[in-house]
């Protein structure tokens, strides 16, 4: 019986390459970033495919695959896979949505205390050699409140965390019911009255028509005045522009960003060197993450959903 040919083109962490290894029944080829001309030669005979964001499998490149019946993405996102491409030619595209949850929960709530304590700032001072003490005083999360913005997986763990500080809860999401999110703690209102109402905002919402752009001038403009907001969901839904000036105004009280338009982030962004802006390089790829990693080979079938079902994004 001949071998399934699997492709590995993304930084994967070894335990989550480790079962596809020990399978008599594959043969793993494992080439980070190839050069496109070393991809084609890769692509001949491969069967199943495996990626996280960085590989774009664009129409082109499923064409130059003639034996690809699998995609499989280790994490949430499919927008680096041309899908109706995939579709087309019969390819399976599967995906490991709740793989990084926590981890992307828990950097919302770490760059949250990060701006309320202004953790960045006072560490430079100090590591330059000053002792600045007053300066960084910052304020309590305990009593403030926290607008959660989309109350899927990741909202809704973040949700939890805040709870635990003392903060109050109010989140939007028209997709969840209000009673769901009074269920969890969350006091459902509009997305403009989540903004005007909060000390900190949290988004976790996927990219698309209905929510890029969606913070933009005129949303900030609504919002409570000093309001610190905090996006590890998708670049998109911020106007940079809008921001930039909001925080220069001190509409915005401060920034935490770990996604954008452009990844990396350009040097010349409006985003760097904002007063009260934190900014994280998308802690998600190209770093190993074992439990995005090791999802989809090692378990197929209890924790992958096909993308047909949601188009989830990251
Ligand atoms: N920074 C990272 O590395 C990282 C890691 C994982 C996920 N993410 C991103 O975080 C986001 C949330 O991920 P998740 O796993 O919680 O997704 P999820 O699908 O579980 O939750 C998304 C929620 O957004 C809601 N939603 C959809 N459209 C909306 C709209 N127009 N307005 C308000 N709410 C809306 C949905 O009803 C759902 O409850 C995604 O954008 C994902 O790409 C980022």
């Amino acid at each position: 019986m001949s071998k399934l040919k699997v492709l590995v083109t993304d930084k994967i962490d070894p335990e989550g390459l480790a079962p596809l290894r020990a399978h008599a029944g594959i043969e793993l080829v494992y080439q980070v970033a190839p050069k496109p001309e070393e991809l084609e030669k890769l692509l001949k005979g491969v069967g199943a495919w495996l990626v996280r964001s960085e590989t774009k499998i664009t129409a082109d490149w499923v064409t130059k695959a003639p034996d690809l019946r699998l995609i499989g993405r280790a994490g949430v996102g499919v927008d680096n896979i041309d899908l109706p491409a995939a579709t087309r030619r019969g390819i399976a595209v599967v995906n490991a949505p709740a793989a990084n949850t926590l981890a992307a929960a828990e950097h919302a709530v770490a760059l949250m205390l990060a701006l309320a304590r202004h953790i960045p700032k006072a560490d430079a001072s100090t590591q330059a050699g000053k002792w600045e003490r007053g300066k960084f005083m910052g304020v309590e999360l305990h009593g403030k409140t926290l607008g959660v913005v989309g109350l899927g997986r990741i909202g809704r763990e973040v949700a939890k965390r805040a709870a635990s500080f003392g903060m109050k809860l109010v989140g939007f999401d028209p997709f969840v019911t209000d009673a769901q999110a009074r269920e969890i703690g969350i006091e459902p209102m509009s997305f403009l009255d989540v903004l005007a109402k909060s000390d900190f905002v949290t988004l976790h919402v996927p990219g698309g028509e209905k929510t890029n752009g969606m913070v933009n001038a005129a949303a900030l403009a609504k919002a409570k005045k000093g309001v610190r907001i905090i996006n590890c969901a998708r670049g998109e839904l911020i106007d940079d522009a809008a921001l930039a000036e909001a925080l220069k105004s001190g509409q915005v009280g401060g920034a935490a960003l770990d996604v954008f338009h452009a990844e990396p982030l350009p040097a010349d962004s409006p985003l760097r060197g904002l007063p009260n802006t934190i900014l994280t390089p998308t802690w998600a790829p190209p770093r190993p993450r074992p439990r995005a990693a090791s999802r989809p080979s090692s378990r197929p079938r209890s924790s992958i959903s096909t993308t047909r079902a949601s188009r989830r994004t990251r």
